[in-house]
């Protein structure tokens, strides 16, 4: 067994809006683990490829974007999540609708999510890692000790990533929204690459009408005898 097959995973996939990010985030911080947003992975490879000029359709071109990528996750003085591209912060930049929808433009790409796959496994380190994305139980870390598959209606999801958008001073109609994260969930269900489902081995959880509070803690639970 390798050194790096020893640390523990927890695996928190699941649609856009669903609070895979919220509820990763506590998670990993109550327990002291490093944190993997693999989703701000494919956003950065989007955001680079655009930076550069380059066609979001162009398979070879964008693994190697993919395979440069020089990212950094880090805080910013009052603790929020800062994300850094080739020496820039593109925090904001990273986590708009557009930025949003290159990422599942690129992510059926399957040499963009080859090349992606060595840097998210290199995020496994002790003490443990919590990893939040779309394939991270059935592809990244199939060998992860907990895999949690978190869901909510479309409609709750829609109205959180209304009000996450408003509180950051962006005006987005809530139909709009809607609209957009129907389409995304279609693209990657139905994609023929690492579509999203939950792994076989995945313990689903619906968060429509839990309190973040609540769905820690039943993530932390479920954890507890890794
Ligand atoms: O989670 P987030 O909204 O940041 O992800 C953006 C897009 O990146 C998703 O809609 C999906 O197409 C893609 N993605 C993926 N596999 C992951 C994480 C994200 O295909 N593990």
């Amino acid at each position: 067994m390798s050194a790096q097959s020893q640390v523990p995973v927890i695996a928190i996939d699941g649609p856009s809006g669903s609070g895979k990010g919220t509820i990763a985030r506590n998670v990993a911080s109550r327990l002291g683990w490093h944190l993997l947003d693999s989703g701000a992975l494919y956003r950065l490879v989007a955001l680079a490829a655009t930076r550069d000029g380059l066609p979001l359709d162009d398979a070879e071109k964008l693994a190697e974007v993919a395979r440069n990528l020089e990212v950094q996750f880090d805080s910013d003085n009052s603790g929020g999540e800062q994300i850094w591209l080739s020496g820039s912060i593109v925090t904001d930049e990273v986590r708009t609708e557009e930025c949003g929808k290159g990422a599942s433009t690129v992510a059926p790409l399957q040499p963009v999510r080859t090349a992606l796959l060595t840097l998210q496994r290199g995020f496994r380190r002790m003490p443990g890692l919590v990893a939040d994305g779309r394939d991270m139980g059935t592809h990244v870390f199939p060998d992860a000790g907990l895999k949690v598959y978190l869901t909510a209606s479309a409609g709750e999801r829609a109205k959180r990533r209304h009000k996450q958008l408003k509180g950051k001073g962006i005006d987005v109609s809530l139909a709009a929204l809607s609209r957009d994260i129907e389409d995304r969930d279609r693209r990657d269900s139905e994609r023929l690459v690492a579509p999203l489902r939950p792994a076989e081995d995945a313990r689903i959880l619906d968060s429509s009408s839990q309190s973040i509070e609540a769905v820690t803690r039943t993530v932390l639970d479920w954890a507890s005898d890794l």
